[in-house]
């Protein structure tokens, strides 16, 4: 089969969202569905670069997500840590150029240094572009995004100004996003860059996310009429 699709999606963000659920179904400590969650994360990053989508942005943990316990948040932070050091040849190799969204400064001391050492490695790659959105929220987004404009020096400011301020200052706005696990709701992620972003909510929990849902997905995106307003 031909892995050509035509009226792609340039940038794909998604809710990764039903790891505990995956695991609590198999009798598995919640983390366990993390861990797999993060194969799913390297299934949909070979996906992306197979069909040729340019940006995928993956919410990991959200700023409401330090209501959880922190024998999961850490779990979380050292899953991260360790799929980031592993992979940083394969992002190398792949060309795939890593970033991230939300505010690290609360993280461990190895996971930011894990995360700068592979933003740094990969900071001239344009084939991919992942984004990692941690300790992220979209309100979180705006206000800084406000704070800094205030700081320097605006006293009215335009849409543009504010897009430009934001953590996703250097990407495009999300085409499409996918919520996976059939919650419909949208729990703090991009809010300003969401304004007409095709949205879609497969039921599959998101361990079990893998190429044959994603090509589901761009076939459901293509079959979307974006009006931005307009009349089509
Ligand atoms: C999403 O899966 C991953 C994170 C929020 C880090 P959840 O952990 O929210 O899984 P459910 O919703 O409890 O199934
Ligand atoms: C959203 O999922 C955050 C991430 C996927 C990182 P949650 O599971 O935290 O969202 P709610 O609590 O169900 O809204
Ligand atoms: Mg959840």
């Amino acid at each position: 089969m031909s892995s050509k699709i035509y009226k792609l999606p340039s940038h794909i963000a998604i809710i990764m969202d039903g790891n505990g659920r995956w695991a609590t179904k198999r009798g598995l400590p919640r983390n366990s569905g993390h861990r797999e969650g993060v194969r799913a994360i390297e299934r949909t990053i070979n996906a992306c670069l197979k069909y040729g989508i340019k940006y995928c942005t993956f919410f990991a943990f959200s700023t409401e997500n330090w209501k959880r316990s922190k024998e999961e948040i850490d779990g979380i932070f050292e899953l991260l840590r360790e799929y980031l050091k592993k992979n940083d040849n394969t992002f190398v190799e792949k060309e795939v150029k890593i970033s991230y969204l939300g505010v690290i400064d609360p993280f461990p001391e190895d996971l930011k240094k894990a995360l700068l050492d592979i933003m740094e490695k990969t900071k001239s790659f344009d084939k991919l572009e992942v984004n990692f959105a941690i300790n992220y929220g979209g309100r979180d987004d705006i206000v800084r995004a406000v704070n800094k404009l205030l700081q320097s020096g605006y006293n009215k400011i335009t849409e543009s100004d504010i897009l430009n301020a934001l953590d996703t200052k250097n990407i495009p706005e999300p085409d499409f996003v996918i919520r996976t696990s059939g919650e419909m709701r949208i729990s703090n992620f991009l809010l300003y860059q969401m304004a007409y972003s095709e949205l879609y909510f497969p039921k599959v929990l998101w361990p079990d996310f893998n190429e044959k849902h994603f090509l589901k997905a761009l076939k459901v995106y293509q079959k979307r009429n974006r009006r931005f307003g307009g009349i089509k």
